[in-house]
């Protein structure tokens, strides 16, 4: 994807296809909802929290072992809201620095970026939950250049 095309379509469309096509991709049921979000969204927050459905979804896929997803994009006051959940195998918390992923670290940076906070709840065999909250006006657009 594109960040022209994520601006061109809007977040709420660009985030509820990619759930869909990756659901029909992956044999994944994915539950997509949005509540509240504003129409126009800086192109920054909107990329940020895309990133983070994609790689939420992926590890869901991956490591989780359940069959279903569901993402929700949630405004909260002046805060966009994303979050990826599942049902699956969870994982220890505690044994993470030990592994070499990039996924988690990199939607973690994405999120303090723009001044957000990103946070993990996972737990053996009860599923995992990843929540990024993000100002929907960062306070400094020096996000301009970070693209990607
Ligand atoms: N939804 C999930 N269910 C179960 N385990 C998970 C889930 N998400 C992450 N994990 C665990 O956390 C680890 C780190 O995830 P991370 O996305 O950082 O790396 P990765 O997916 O292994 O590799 P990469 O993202 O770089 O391709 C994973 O290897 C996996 O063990
Ligand atoms: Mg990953």
């Amino acid at each position: 994807l594109h960040s022209s095309t994520l601006e061109k379509l809007g977040l709420v469309t660009a985030a509820s296809a990619l759930c869909k096509e990756y659901g029909a991709q992956n044999g994944f049921e994915i539950e997509f909802c949005a509540k509240n979000i504003p129409r126009t969204i800086q192109p920054d927050v909107a990329l940020c929290a895309f990133r983070i459905v994609q790689e939420g979804l992926r590890n869901a896929r991956k490591h989780s072992g359940a069959t279903k997803a569901t993402v929700e994009l949630t405004r909260v006051g002046d805060n966009l809201r994303v979050s990826v959940s599942d049902e699956g195998t969870g994982f220890d918390v505690d044994e993470l620095s030990a592994r070499e992923g990039l996924g988690l670290r990199s939607m973690e940076e994405r999120a303090s970026f723009l001044g957000g906070r990103f946070e993990l709840y996972a737990e053996l065999g009860k599923g995992t939950r990843i929540q990024a909250q993000v100002p929907l006006a960062p306070p400094m657009s020096r996000a301009k250049g970070h693209a990607g």
